[in-house]
């Protein structure tokens, strides 16, 4: 079964969004693998986010991840990867449709409420930063 990681930002654990946010993944069919809430260290935000590192909004991302606690999850199901990114919006929310996560909750780009990985090569990377038992998946 395919997984992927994702991350409800700060903003989203701010605005009360964790079961809003949750909820939509789990009334689609996706599994919760596993789930924490906590705050970044630097280094883990960094590597995150190591495919933006010189771009212009790389310094503002990594310290917005940083400014409040995050919820971090592994989310499994057919598709999974494609479904979470379908169901998240256009990474600009200005962009993102009406019956999304970001186009139902978010106005920013860097506020976006949630990060998911692109692709299965992303997620294989993204997951076990935070979850060493999905280090064979
Ligand atoms: P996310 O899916 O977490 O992946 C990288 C994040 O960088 C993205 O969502 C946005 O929140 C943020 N970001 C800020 N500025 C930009 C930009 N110009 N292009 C893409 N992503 C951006």
């Amino acid at each position: 079964m395919e997984k992927t990681f994702v991350m409800i930002k700060p903003d989203g654990v701010r605005k009360g969004l964790v079961g809003e946010v949750i909820r939509r993944f789990e009334a689609r069919g996706l599994n919760i693998e596993a789930l924490k809430l906590i705050r970044l260290s630097r280094k883990e935000a960094e590597e995150l986010y190591s495919i933006h590192r010189g771009k212009a909004f790389f310094g503002e991302l990594v310290d917005f991840v940083l400014s409040g606690p995050v919820v971090i999850m592994v989310l499994s199901g057919k598709g999974a990867v494609n479904a979470v990114r379908k169901m998240m919006g256009a990474t600009n929310p200005k962009d993102a449709e009406p019956g999304t996560i970001r186009g139902d909750f978010a106005l920013e780009i860097t506020e976006n409420i949630v990060h998911g990985a692109d692709s299965k090569e992303s997620a294989k990377r993204e997951m076990p930063i935070f979850f060493g038992d999905y280090l064979d998946t």
